[in-house]
């Protein structure tokens, strides 16, 4: 196998559009996660995002980063999250992934994904963000920080999650959900949409221990 080797001269000299895709799939395999948010006036939008990572258990912490408008294209998902301080995270399967991929298009602020995609908006009371019906997993998550990043001009979102819905069927006795009963799609760069399989799960790894499957 011959490998490529690029330095960090190489990478800046490549076009912005293949650079995105390359480095975009560095990070691995990643979560897909529709982003519902809405405006103060109550119009829906919906963004597909893969930059979620985990931030805490106690109290329960999700993040994401999300890119900042820039002259010709503004960001409705950031907009409305800080407008509102909340949001909803809807996952997906494979079937599903068309439509969720459409909704990275630019669509006008007052056209709303939902529609534009055909995704049906399902509210809670007291809660200000739609989720999607019929998600298997739905996370409602209230701002806690954010924080504008000074190295690229993104956006560190940090939410606390309020309401959490999946089917009772995929949680294991450990208190863990099973995402591939669930039918829940990872992402790989910004265009190769997936369903894991269950995989191998092994107890938590101690020094004295050699690793124990599940
Ligand atoms: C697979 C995939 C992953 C994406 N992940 C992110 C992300 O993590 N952060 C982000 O700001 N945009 C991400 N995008 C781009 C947004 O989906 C896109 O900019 C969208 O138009 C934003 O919508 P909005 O203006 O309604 O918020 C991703 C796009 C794709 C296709």
């Amino acid at each position: 196998m011959t490998l490529a080797h690029l330095t960090a001269p190489d990478i800046a000299a490549m076009a912005s559009q293949p650079r995105a895709l390359l480095i975009n799939s560095l990070p691995g395999y990643k979560s897909a996660m529709l982003v519902g948010t809405s405006d103060a006036e109550g119009q829906t939008n919906l963004a597909i995002v893969s930059s979620h990572f985990h931030l805490g258990s106690s109290p329960p912490l999700l993040a994401m980063i999300l890119r900042p408008s820039t002259g010709n294209s503004e960001r409705h998902t950031l907009r409305n999250l800080l407008e509102t301080r909340c949001w909803t995270l809807n996952g997906f399967s494979l079937d599903h992934a068309a439509p969720a991929h459409q909704t990275s298009a630019a669509y006008p602020k007052d056209q709303s994904e939902f529609d534009a995609c055909g995704f049906e908006a399902e509210w809670l009371a007291e809660f200000n963000a739609p989720f999607i019906k019929g998600s298997p997993l739905q996370v409602g998550c209230l701002l806690r920080e954010h924080h504008p990043l000074e190295i690229n001009g993104t956006h560190m979102i940090i939410g606390e999650v309020q309401h959490l819905h999946y089917p009772e069927t995929a949680q294991r006795s450990d208190g863990g959900l099973s995402l591939s009963d669930m039918g829940l799609v990872a992402v790989a760069g910004l265009d190769t949409y997936t369903q894991p399989e269950g995989g191998v799960r092994f107890a938590a790894a101690d020094t004295a221990s050699s690793p124990r499957q599940l």
